[in-house]
């Protein structure tokens, strides 16, 4: 993690814990003034459990203290339930209680909390907040599509819109589970693949998924960049890190970005990596199935192509479209 992010990170996690702190200041004083008895309790508390530390260095068995401190908690528990509050609701509180608000498990592993507010900073950095308030299933239009059928498929864009969005739905019921599909969005420019997108990782943002969004171009460039700029490296480890352990991974516009070996194993190498780990994968492209094939190796284009739920857009390009 870089500098600026480490101390972001801090700073958050700061911030939640004097929260905390500050509610259960409040608590303490609005019960010590209705409930003096208790007060009373948590002085006596206090002094035992000082007496046990030292206790507990030699003499009078820790063990009776010990008692004698969890009858003194009963009776504070007890008296709040009796005046009608929680029996906890002297406790500490939390934001996450899985990390206590640190960021960290015990084991030392991020916990999620982490993980999506760095999936949230790298959304900004990446102007998405802003798309997403612009580009979900509320603003979603359907007018925009049209109701004449293409002849060469046999169905008008309104309805190929439908049977897109049904597999959409399926695939956000069962998110993230593991042996399901990923998605494809293959079709001429301007037809609503990478509003589709939006509306995808908006859903899956606000049930607390991470989700990545990059353009092939960009995550192209910060391959390279982590590869050939050391310096650079230690600052993009968590974005490259999130490239493989984000819940979803959005690859919008694939096949814009120039392809050589390093990427292309590079590509292969993330895809498949999530695909063994059962972690989704939405990509995006104008390319047809066939030139997708032609522009990449086999093995990234059969792994693409058995796993991905490939769906059609096609119509007239909607930025030119006046309705
Ligand atoms: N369902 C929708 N409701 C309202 N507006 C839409 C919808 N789908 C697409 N649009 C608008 O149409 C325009 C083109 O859509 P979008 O950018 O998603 O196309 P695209 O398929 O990703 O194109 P490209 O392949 O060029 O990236 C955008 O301005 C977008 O906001
Ligand atoms: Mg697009
Ligand atoms: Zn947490």
């Amino acid at each position: 993690m870089n500098q600026n992010l480490n101390r972001q990170v801090q700073r958050h996690y700061d911030r939640l814990q004097t929260k905390h702190a500050r509610i259960q200041d409040q608590r303490q004083e609005k019960i010590y003034q209705e409930i003096p008895l208790i007060r009373d309790l948590d002085q006596e508390i206090n002094k035992k459990g000082f007496s046990g530390v030292y206790q507990s260095l030699g003499g009078k068995s820790a063990q009776k203290i010990q008692g004698e401190l969890d009858h003194l908690k009963q009776m504070k528990k007890d008296l709040l339930v009796q005046e009608g509050y929680p029996e906890d609701y002297l406790d500490k509180t939390y934001d996450c209680s899985l990390c206590k608000d640190t960021g960290y498990l015990e084991n030392g592993e991020k916990c999620d909390c982490l993980k999506q507010f760095l999936a949230q900073d790298l959304y900004e950095m990446s102007n998405m907040d802003r798309m997403l308030k612009r580009e979900n299933f509320e603003t979603f239009n359907w007018s925009v599509f049209s109701k004449t059928i293409d002849p060469d498929e046999g169905i008008s864009p309104y309805e190929n819109m439908e049977l897109i969005r049904r597999k959409v739905e399926k695939f956000l019921k069962d998110f993230p589970e593991d042996n399901g599909d990923n998605l494809l969005f293959y079709g001429g420019t301007g037809l609503g693949k990478t509003f589709l997108s939006n509306c995808i990782a908006k859903v899956l943002l606000d049930e607390n998924y991470t989700v990545i969004y990059q353009t092939s171009f960009t995550l192209i460039d910060l391959l390279e960049r982590k590869k050939f700029k050391r310096e650079e490296a230690a600052g993009l480890n968590l974005a490259y890190e999130l490239l493989f352990s984000s819940d979803l991974l959005i690859i919008d516009d694939l096949g814009t970005e120039l392809t050589n070996q390093f990427t292309n194993a590079e590509l292969f190498n993330i895809i498949n990596t999530r695909m063994l780990s059962g972690k989704k994968i939405l990509i995006s492209t104008n390319l047809g199935l066939h030139e997708l094939k032609s522009l990449y190796s086999d093995r990234v284009f059969s792994r693409i192509f058995q796993n991905f739920i490939p769906l059609h857009f096609f119509g007239r390009d909607l930025r030119y479209t006046n309705i």
